[in-house]
């Protein structure tokens, strides 16, 4: 299956927010605010390129960007009683992110060229086949040691009626992580109302594999709060791809159905996580990537923490969604608030293609080639209930 093109993205974009409008009421109530967008210095890089850090902010919601690995540092989001709170992990400086973040939990990052593993850094197109570095158990993990999440990105910003945003792009040198292909991306990241729209699109000079995320850690009832296992979440999807000791997927399409991997019901987090199930103990908890139903723009999670109230909804036109509950955190990271990060204090919710999957002809391709654009949108919508 091609990746998606530029005519049908672009309806599928405008959907987007005629859907997102309509799935929000509260987000109408927006017009009539004037979202703002300040800029200020985050840090310096240690070859002294210097690293801003936008803020976006609505009547409810506040988003705070770095353009080093275009990391969503911190979001506050209002509860049932209006209270805001910061619901992603990070840290409170750049230092932190640049030497802690990779390796480490790649929290709130950017993630490319390609999200998630692929089985021994190896895979094969039109008959050339590339070795990029090993960066996990002997597998490539997103993107390989030196991946978008470590760049600083060039910033723009964008505003209009009722939206502000800001435009990053990178240009990933062909041989860059040894992928071929210059790949010129853009990631842009629009705060509207209550919903943070993330909008990735990519172009190449030589045939090559993308797959982007974004790598943000959530805890709803606030970041360095505690453990995430009683939020409720619910995943559009009957199906998950199985993976082997190393994370790497085995190729099936299993059901969910009689599982703890089952959450078409709102299920919280921790109910089945210690069920002995195979596939729980290889990654020390969830760390799959489930198969979205259906196609095109459409709800793929939602997870809701009951004490605070506040509800995320994650839409994607990506066929898949890893979850991962936080299942490396160790205690040895100190976050934003300077709080502990033990296991299970945050959730990773990663819209993405199914990782490995130029090992897989089984699985959506994500070729891009020459001429083509890559382009994929996700939306998260706050609301507390
Ligand atoms: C992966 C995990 C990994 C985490 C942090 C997730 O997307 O699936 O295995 O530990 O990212 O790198």
């Amino acid at each position: 299956m091609p990746l998606r093109l530029t005519k049908t993205r672009l309806l599928g974009v405008a959907a987007l927010a005629a859907l997102v409008a309509g799935a929000l009421p509260a987000v109408t109530a927006a017009a009539t605010s004037s979202p703002t967008i300040t800029k200020d210095l985050f840090g310096t890089m240690p070859d002294g390129t210097k690293v801003w850090r936008y803020t976006l902010s609505d009547s409810a919601i506040r988003v705070k960007i770095i353009t080093y690995g275009g990391i969503v540092q911190q979001l506050d989001a209002p509860d049932r009683h209006g209270h805001r709170a910061n619901v992603v992990l990070g840290f409170p400086k750049l230092d932190d992110y640049v030497a802690k973040n990779n390796p480490g939990p790649y929290f709130g990052a950017l993630i490319g060229r390609y999200g998630n593993r692929i089985a021994k850094g190896t895979f094969t197109l039109d008959g050339t086949t590339y070795h990029l570095p090993l960066n996990n158990n002997g597998n490539t993990l997103h993107g390989g040691p030196k991946g978008f999440d470590t760049k600083v990105w060039t910033a723009t910003e964008v505003k209009s009626k009722n939206a502000v945003g800001v435009r990053l792009e990178y240009t990933s040198p062909d041989g860059d992580m040894n992928y071929p292909g210059t790949l010129k991306t853009a990631v842009t990241y629009t705060l509207s109302g209550k919903s943070l729209r993330l909008d990735y699109r990519a172009t190449t000079d030589k045939a090559t594999i993308v797959n982007l995320t974004n790598h943000s850690y959530f805890n709803l009832a606030g970041e360095g709060s505690g453990g995430i296992y009683d939020h409720r979440l619910r995943l559009n999807a009957s199906r998950y791809t199985p993976v082997d000791s190393t994370l790497i997927p085995t190729g099936q399409l299993a059901p969910v159905a009689g599982t703890p991997m089952d959450f078409t019901k709102a299920t919280p987090i921790g109910a089945r996580i210690r069920d002995g199930f195979q596939q729980l103990a290889y990654g020390q908890g969830y760390d799959h990537n489930w198969v979205l139903n259906g196609s095109g723009f459409r709800l793929a999670a939602e997870v809701g923490e009951p004490t605070s109230g506040r509800v995320l909804k994650i839409y994607t036109d990506q066929p898949g969604i890893q979850f991962y509950s936080g299942n490396f955190l160790d205690g040895t990271l100190y976050g934003t608030s300077g709080r502990q990060y033990r296991q299970g204090d945050g959730f990773a919710l990663e819209t993405q293609h199914f990782p490995d999957s130029p090992n897989h002809s089984n699985f959506p391709s994500t070729v891009l080639r020459p001429g083509q654009t890559y382009r994929t949108s996700t939306v998260w919508s706050f609301s507390a209930r």
